[in-house]
């Protein structure tokens, strides 16, 4: 018996980093997965778990990606429980004085695309389903969603505009679809850069990011299954919605002295 035993989940940004990580638990707590990125990397996940997880390659985006993975979960299953919105890119922390003004807008266009409207779209697509199931929404926000220098302008900004998405649909959604978050401060994976700004993919753990942490330590990308699966349960979960679960390796709590009180002290 898993937690998730006969939930059916459309999970975004499921090719690689947290996403698959936690798509990996989810398919070990008995779920049913749409396992959506924009990366060819997602059709392994078939060859390794089989039939309980269907690999869709769109562009989340898009609302053509989003209405396809929601018909596949619904064609094969007949119902979805959880969209999971988590596909994300970064801006790699680029000032807003670093951006030229004539760039500014197609980079904001695509980094809010994949950000803030892709999750936007896959509730969307999947709305109908979710209400029927009495189901749930969970969107990866970040340290960047409540705090700035997580990031540049635009990844703030559409993080922040996360936070403000979880509260909102919870509020919209409710009685019937509960909607919380999950805010990861920072994990090793290598996240897209913005292409309009010229970016490629990026280490997001920079030099010296693990000293300034009150834990001291990189936490595995692993370390958020347990929380994304806490909020995808119907147990163990049901008094929660509008919360963003912060999982920042204490980086809103570090002090200006030193990271932690007793760093230094072993
Ligand atoms: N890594 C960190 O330090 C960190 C910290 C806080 C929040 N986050 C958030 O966690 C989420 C997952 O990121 P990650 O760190 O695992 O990075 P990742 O790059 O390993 O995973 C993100 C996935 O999203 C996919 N994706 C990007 N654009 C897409 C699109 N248009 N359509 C479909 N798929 C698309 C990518 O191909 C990738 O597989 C993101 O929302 C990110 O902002 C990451």
């Amino acid at each position: 018996m898993g937690v998730l035993d006969g939930q059916v989940v459309v999970f975004t940004g499921a090719g690689a980093g947290i996403g698959r990580s936690v798509v990996t638990r989810y398919l070990a707590e008995g779920a049913c997965v749409v396992a959506v990125d924009i990366s060819e990397s997602v059709t392994e996940l078939r060859a390794e778990f089989g039939e309980t997880v269907i690999p869709v390659v769109a562009d989340v985006a898009t609302w053509e990606g989003n209405v396809a993975a929601a018909k596949v979960a619904f064609d094969t299953w007949g119902r979805i429980d959880l969209f999971v919105g988590n596909a994300g890119i970064t801006d790699n922390a680029r000032p807003l004085e670093e951006i030229s003004g004539a760039h500014l807008a197609n980079a904001f266009h695509e980094l809010f695309g994949v950000n803030v409207l892709a999750p936007m779209l896959g509730v969307r697509a999947c709305l109908d389903a979710l209400i029927e199931s009495k189901g749930g929404v969970i969107l990866t926000g970040s340290f960047a969603s409540t705090n700035a220098a997580g990031g540049g302008a635009l990844y703030t900004a559409s993080k922040h505009a996360i936070h403000g998405l979880v509260r909102q649909l919870a509020y919209e959604l409710a009685p019937d679809v509960r909607v919380n978050g999950v805010a990861p401060g920072v994990a090793p994976t290598r996240l897209r850069g913005t292409e309009s700004l010229g970016q490629e993919m990026a280490d997001s753990v920079l030099e010296g990011t693990v000293n300034m942490l009150p834990t001291q330590e990189i936490a595995p990308v692993s370390a958020y299954d347990g929380l994304f699966t806490m909020l995808a349960s119907r147990t163990d979960s049901v008094a929660m919605t509008g919360t963003m679960v912060t999982a920042d390796s204490g980086l809103s709590i570090r002090g200006i002295a030193r990271p932690g009180g007793r760093v230094g002290h072993r």
